[in-house]
């Protein structure tokens, strides 16, 4: 599964499965083009920018690159950015999607000089694959094996100098010779409120919605610090506006539609608040593992650790301890229950 392109068009395989054709269309115009048009993320945006003047200056090929960080938060528009950059073509894969070491190296021999290869959730790579990228990376040569058994022979190809871009929400699953093996790592931080309305300012443009600056606020507000979930609750707003007759998209109309979308005032959907009524209701303040956690919310673990989990700590709503997560006293605030220990008749209301 191996998409070859020149014009920064593809979605990651992450974002095709959650999504339809049109909201993959609507998502690619969307996504920016040049790291002028990223908002935020500056510190990283600074350094990805003295790389990649670097290596232009000196006419050498980009250092291997790995990005990391929560889903919707911008990697794989990275990757396209940096290739675009660097006026270098992108072939794009992922971790499960190169199964066997024979489908690296057909994906390897078939770059060119200062290709970019991005591969999306690296931490799923197998060892035997590892095996196989971790040459080629270090000294741009594929190690083949012909034959089997004491006849076997191993002959070493050169291959092109490329640049890899990894991405990953899992950057404690890859492992180290991996790891140390990318000349930078950056992480991605969750967006603050001004960077989210920026980002929701500009699509509005670009989608031909109009939204007054409270509404944009307010739509900001409850967007997880995710980029992704700005746009989809801008698409979702635009359409309730539109079906109900408004031209402009206001502050009521905003409300109503995250209404209708069961996002409440802190931006958690019902997904989210099932995680904490689960840790608030079934284990009443308990600290509770991630399997328990998972059977009892009918959610993969993936979705526990990569989604809800670092949105809800970072909100506060809950906390890691040694023995799990619990359920923190402002997430009973926010659900309107009486915390476990707080003397009885002082119900706490949101
Ligand atoms: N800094 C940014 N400025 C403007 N828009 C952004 C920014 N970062 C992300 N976006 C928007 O958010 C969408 C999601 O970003 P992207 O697909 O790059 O996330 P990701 O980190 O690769 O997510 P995943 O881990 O799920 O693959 C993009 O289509 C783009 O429109
Ligand atoms: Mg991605």
């Amino acid at each position: 599964m191996i998409q070859s392109q020149q014009d920064n068009q593809a979605s990651s395989p992450a974002d095709a499965e959650n999504l339809d054709e049109e909201e993959i269309i609507i998502e690619q115009t969307l996504r920016p083009q040049t790291l002028a048009d990223y908002v935020g993320q500056q510190t990283l945006k600074n350094n990805l920018n003295i790389i990649i003047q670097a290596a232009k200056q000196r006419s050498e090929v980009l250092e291997h690159l790995l990005f990391y960080g929560p889903p919707g938060l911008g990697k794989t528009t990275l990757a396209f950015i940096v290739a675009k950059e660097m006026g270098s073509n992108i072939k794009v894969t992922s971790g499960p999607a190169i199964e066997r070491a024979g489908d690296l190296a057909s994906l390897l021999t078939n770059l060119s000089e200062g290709d970019v290869l991005f591969i999306d959730e690296i931490h799923r790579l197998n060892k035997a694959v590892e095996e196989v990228l971790y040459p080629a990376m270090e000294d741009h040569v594929l190690d083949i094996v012909l034959g089997k058994g004491p006849g076997a022979r191993s002959i070493r190809m050169e291959l092109p100098r490329f640049t890899l871009v990894g991405a990953t929400t899992r950057i404690g699953l890859i492992s180290s010779p991996l790891r140390d093996r990318f000349g930078a790592t950056y992480r991605l931080e969750y967006y603050p409120e001004e960077d989210l309305q920026k980002i929701i300012d500009r699509n509005s443009l670009i989608l031909n919605a109009k939204i007054d600056g409270p509404a944009a606020a307010e739509l900001s507000r409850r967007s997880r610090f995710t980029p992704r979930i700005a746009n989809r609750l801008l698409k979702r707003v635009r359409d309730f506006a539109q079906v109900k007759g408004y031209d402009t998209i206001a502050l009521e109309t905003a409300r109503q539609a995250l209404e209708l979308l069961e996002i409440d005032g802190l931006g958690l959907d019902k997904n989210d608040r099932r995680v904490l009524e689960t840790l608030v209701h079934k284990f009443s303040g308990r600290a509770v593992g991630l399997n328990t956690l998972a059977a009892a919310t009918g959610e993969e673990e993936d979705t526990i650790t990569d989604i809800h989990e670092p949105f809800l700590i970072r909100l506060g709503l809950i906390a890691k301890t040694p023995k799990g997560r619990v359920a923190t006293e402002a997430a009973y605030k926010h659900l309107g229950i009486t915390p476990p220990d707080a003397p009885t008749g002082q119900k706490t209301l949101i």
